[in-house]
C-alpha cells in the first residue's frame, strides 16, 4: 500500500517527537513489553483514525510491534502533524493523512486506509464507522470489531445501534472511567486552555470566561479556567449539570445574557449552533471563541460570515469577524478542536490512560469478537483496574489493601 502523505524529509522531527512522549506513557510502555513479545495481533490488519500526533503515533507502533499490519488516518484535517505522518511511514506503517486537508481528501484517505481490509478498527467521531456502513460496506462481514475514542463518536454509534443499523461490536472506549475521568476532564482542561494561550497569547485572568456544557469536558475547562483567574460562566441545558456547576461555585445563564457579557466563549457540548447569529449580534467588540468539542459546528461559522462586513486572518489561528457596527469578533482554529488544531492535544501522560483503553480493548476483541453481537459495549471493568494500577505504579504511589474481614464486612466475596 502506498502512503499518501506531505513529505517524508519530516520524519526527523516526527521520531524526535514520539520519543518525548514515549518517557510519559508508562502504562504504554509496559503494553509494548508485554505484547511485542507475545505478538497476539499477528496476522491482524487495523485501521486507526485518530488525531495523527505524536501520542498516537506511539499507540499505533505497538500495535504493529504486537503484530499488526496498520493503516492509520487523521480524524481531523488540522490535527495532523505531518512530521508524525513522515515518521510513521519510516516506521513501517501505511499513513494516509496531510495537515490541511480537504474535506474531499480526509474521506479519500479513510476510503484508502481501508483498502488494508481490516480485522479491528478503531475511530475517533465516526466516520470511519460510517464510510465501513455505506460506502465500503463489503468490507463489513470481515470485521471482528472496534472501539471509538470520544463522545461525538459514541453518540453516532449509539444512534446507529438503536435503528439496528450497527453491523459490528464497537467498544464505547470513550466511556469507560479511565477515558472520561481523565481524558475528558483534566486532559481537554489543561491542552484547550494552552491551544488557547499560546494561540492569543492573552491574559486569562480578569476575563470572563463562557463555557457551554458542563460535561466532562466542560468541568475540566472549567477548572482550568478558575486556576487561571478567570470569572467563570457556565452555560448549560441539562437542569442536573446546571445545579452541579452552581454548587461548583460557578455562574450560570442561558447563552442569550453570557454573549453580552463573555470576553471568551468556549464550546464543549457535542451539540451544533451553541453560538449563533443572535449571540454574535450582542457579543462585546474584541469577545474571542474556541470550540472544543469534537466538530465544528457548535459555533455556527456560515452564520458568522453572514452577518460580518469582513473575514480576514490576524494571526496564526485566528480570523477577525467585522461586524456593521464596527465590533470585531474573533474565531480561533476555524472553530475546530482548539486543543489539537491550535495545539498539540492531551499531555502524553493522559492519553497514556486512553490508549491503554484503546489497547485492551482491541486485545478483548482480538479474543472475544465473534462472540459479541453487533452492538455498543463498555470496556470490561477489570480493565480499568490494571490500567490504574500500571499507572499509580509508575507514579510511585501506594494504596491501601482490603483485609480479609473488610472484604467480607464490604460482601465482596
Ligand atoms: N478536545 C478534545 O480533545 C476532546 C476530548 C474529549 C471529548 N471531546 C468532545 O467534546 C465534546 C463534549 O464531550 P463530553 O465528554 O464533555 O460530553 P458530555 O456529554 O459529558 O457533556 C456535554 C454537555 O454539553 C451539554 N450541552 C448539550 N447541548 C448544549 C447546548 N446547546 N448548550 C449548553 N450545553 C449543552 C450537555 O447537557 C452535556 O452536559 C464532544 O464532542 C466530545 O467528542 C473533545
Amino acid at each position: 500500500m502506498e502512503s499518501m502523505i506531505r513529505d517524508i524529509k519530516l520524519a526527523p522531527s516526527g521520531h524526535d517527537k514520539i520519543e518525548w512522549v514515549k518517557n510519559f506513557m508508562p502504562v504504554m510502555a509496559a503494553v509494548d513489553e508485554k505484547f511485542s513479545k507475545t505478538k497476539p495481533f499477528a496476522g491482524k490488519k487495523m485501521v486507526i483514525t485518530l488525531h495523527l500526533e505524536a501520542k498516537t503515533a506511539y499507540m499505533a507502533e505497538i500495535f504493529k510491534h504486537a503484530g499488526a499490519e496498520v493503516a492509520i488516518t487523521g480524524s481531523n484535517p488540522l490535527s495532523t502533524q505531518d512530521d508524525i505522518a513522515a515518521a510513521l511511514v519510516e516506521d513501517g506503517l501505511h499513513v494516509f493523512a496531510w495537515h490541511g486537508c480537504s474535506e474531499e481528501e480526509y474521506f479519500t484517505f479513510i476510503d484508502k486506509a481501508l483498502d488494508i481490509q481490516p480485522d479491528i478498527i478503531i475511530d475517533d467521531g465516526g466516520d470511519l464507522v460510517h464510510m465501513l456502513h455505506t460506502k465500503r460496506r463489503e468490507l463489513l462481514p470481515h470485521i471482528l470489531g472496534g472501539s471509538e475514542e470520544t463522545t461525538t463518536g459514541v453518540h453516532r454509534l449509539r444512534g446507529l445501534a438503536k435503528e439496528g443499523k450497527l453491523e459490528f461490536p464497537m467498544i464505547a472506549a470513550n466511556d469507560a472511567y479511565m477515558k472520561y475521568l481523565f481524558d475528558n476532564r483534566y486532559g481537554t482542561g489543561q491542552s484547550t486552555w494552552d491551544g488557547i494561550m499560546r494561540t492569543t497569547n492573552l491574559v486569562i485572568a480578569g476575563k470572563n470566561v463562557v463555557i457551554s456544557g458542563y460535561g466532562w469536558c466542560g468541568k475540566g475547562g472549567a477548572m482550568r479556567a478558575r486556576g487561571l483567574g478567570a470569572n467563570v460562566i457556565i452555560t448549560e441545558v441539562d437542569p442536573i449539570k446546571a445545579i452541579e456547576a452552581v454548587f461548583d461555585g460557578f455562574r450560570v445563564m442561558p447563552m442569550d445574557e453570557a454573549a453580552k457579557i463573555g470576553d471568551i466563549f468556549l464550546t464543549l457540548t457535542g451539540d451544533k449552533d451553541v453560538i449563533r447569529k443572535r449571540h454574535f449580534q450582542v457579543m462585546k467588540n474584541g469577545a474571542m471563541m474556541a470550540n472544543s468539542g469534537h466538530f465544528d459546528c457548535e459555533i455556527n461559522i456560515p452564520e458568522l460570515e453572514q452577518c460580518s462586513v469582513s473575514r480576514r486572518t490576524v494571526r496564526n489561528n485566528i480570523e477577525e469577524f467585522r461586524q456593521p457596527d464596527g465590533r470585531k469578533l474573533y474565531l480561533l482554529a476555524e472553530g475546530r478542536l482548539v486543543n489539537l488544531a491550535a495545539g498539540d492535544g492531551h499531555p502524553a501522560e493522559i492519553m497514556d490512560l486512553s490508549f491503554g483503553v484503546q489497547f485492551f480493548s482491541a486485545l478483548h476483541l482480538l479474543q472475544h469478537g465473534r462472540e459479541l453481537k453487533p452492538d455498543v459495549y463498555l470496556m470490561p471493568e477489570e480493565i480499568n483496574t490494571k490500567i490504574a494500577e500500571i499507572k499509580l505504579q509508575s507514579l510511585g504511589v501506594a494504596i491501601d489493601e482490603l483485609t480479609a474481614e473488610q472484604r467480607a464486612y464490604l460482601n465482596l466475596d
